[in-house]
Formats: structure tokens, C-alpha cells, sequence
């Protein structure tokens, strides 16, 4: 049986976490997307703290991680944790360290009194999907992504 073992990313490990940032967005074929650098990630995490990452090791070899932060629900009248990236390496998967990564993140939420655990997952991911609804996760299917990024924003806020 595999050593699974979970600790919060240092800042050392900024160019792991940036390898498992493009290994996600290349499974999800957006690897043209990525334009985040070292030194972006370095700053927005460690330095401004706007995210959190765990990463996870198998037998002592990096495996996977999660990259989260924090929303609000009004509803709840608390804050809640929004995982942004969850990603295992092809060869670690199976092995249970995608659930020990999601058992941390919930043990993380319930410890600090945090509302709810939410994601998006893209409708063609169906293996991930079977993953999250075994872990009795419900889709919102009734609730669509809005962005603004980009020239868009740049003119919102100008104007
Ligand atoms: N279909 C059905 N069940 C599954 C599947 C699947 N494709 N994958 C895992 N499971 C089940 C396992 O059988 C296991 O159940 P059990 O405990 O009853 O045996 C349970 O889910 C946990 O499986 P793990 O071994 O912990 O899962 P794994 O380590 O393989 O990680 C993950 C799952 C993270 C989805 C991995 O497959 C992966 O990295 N996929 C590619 C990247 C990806 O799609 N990430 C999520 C994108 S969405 C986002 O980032 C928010």
C-alpha cells in the first residue's frame, strides 16, 4: 500500500506547483492559457496570500495538489473554500490520493467553520465528475459562470 502524505505548499515549491498548474491545463487542452510565471504565483500566494496549496506525495514523489481560496456565502452568512485546481499525476491516480487531497480541504472546512467546498469541473471531464459525485458532491446546474477579464474589465472599469 502507497505512503500518501499531504503538507501545505512552502515557497520553494513554486516551480512544482507550476509544473501541476500546466499538467491540469494541458488535460483540460488549455495549456495555451496559462500565462502564469514563478514569480506571478510567488507573489499572489506567498507574498499577498490570496490562495492556499496543498500538495500531496506518494512514497515521498511529489503526486498532486489543490490550489483553493476563499469566497463568501451571503446565504450561510460565512465564508466558504473554492478549490480552484485539483490535479494527480496519471501515474498516482487510483491509489486514493485525489480523496485524501479533497478529505484535507474538507477537514480544513469543517475545522475552520467554512459554509461549503465548491469547484467548476468542465462538463466533458466525466472520470472527475464520477470522482466528485462519490464524494456526494451535487451539481449546480442551474448556475452559469460569468468573467470578465481582460480589455473587457479594462473598460469597466474606466468607464
Ligand atoms: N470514475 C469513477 N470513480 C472514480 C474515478 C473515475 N474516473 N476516479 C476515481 N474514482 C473513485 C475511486 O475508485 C475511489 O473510490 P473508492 O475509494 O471507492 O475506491 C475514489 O474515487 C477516490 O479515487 P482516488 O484514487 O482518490 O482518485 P485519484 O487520486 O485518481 O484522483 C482525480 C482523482 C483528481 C480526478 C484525478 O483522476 C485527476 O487528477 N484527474 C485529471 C485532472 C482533473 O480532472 N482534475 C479535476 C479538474 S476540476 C478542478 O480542478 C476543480
Amino acid at each position: 500500500m502507497s505512503d500518501i502524505r499531504i503538507r501545505p505548499a512552502q515557497p520553494e515549491d513554486i516551480p512544482l506547483i507550476l509544473s501541476f498548474i500546466r499538467a491540469l491545463a494541458e488535460y483540460e487542452h488549455m495549456e495555451d492559457q496559462v500565462v502564469a510565471t514563478q514569480e506571478l504565483l510567488t507573489d499572489w500566494i506567498f507574498t499577498k496570500e490570496k490562495a492556499k496549496v496543498n500538495l500531496a506525495f506518494c512514497d515521498g514523489e511529489p503526486a498532486g495538489f489543490t490550489l483553493y481560496c476563499f469566497n463568501f456565502s451571503t446565504f450561510l452568512g460565512r465564508a466558504g473554500i473554492w478549490l480552484e485546481d485539483l490535479f494527480v499525476l496519471p501515474q498516482y491516480r487510483g491509489r486514493g490520493i485525489g480523496l485524501t487531497l479533497m478529505k484535507t480541504l474538507a477537514a480544513e472546512a469543517a475545522d475552520g467553520g467554512y459554509g461549503r467546498l465548491e469547484w467548476s469541473c468542465l462538463d466533458w471531464n466525466t472520470p472527475s465528475i464520477e470522482f466528485y459525485k462519490r464524494l456526494g458532491a451535487v451539481a449546480m446546474d442551474e448556475w452559469t459562470t460569468y468573467r470578465l477579464t481582460g480589455n473587457e474589465l479594462a473598460a469597466l472599469a474606466e468607464n
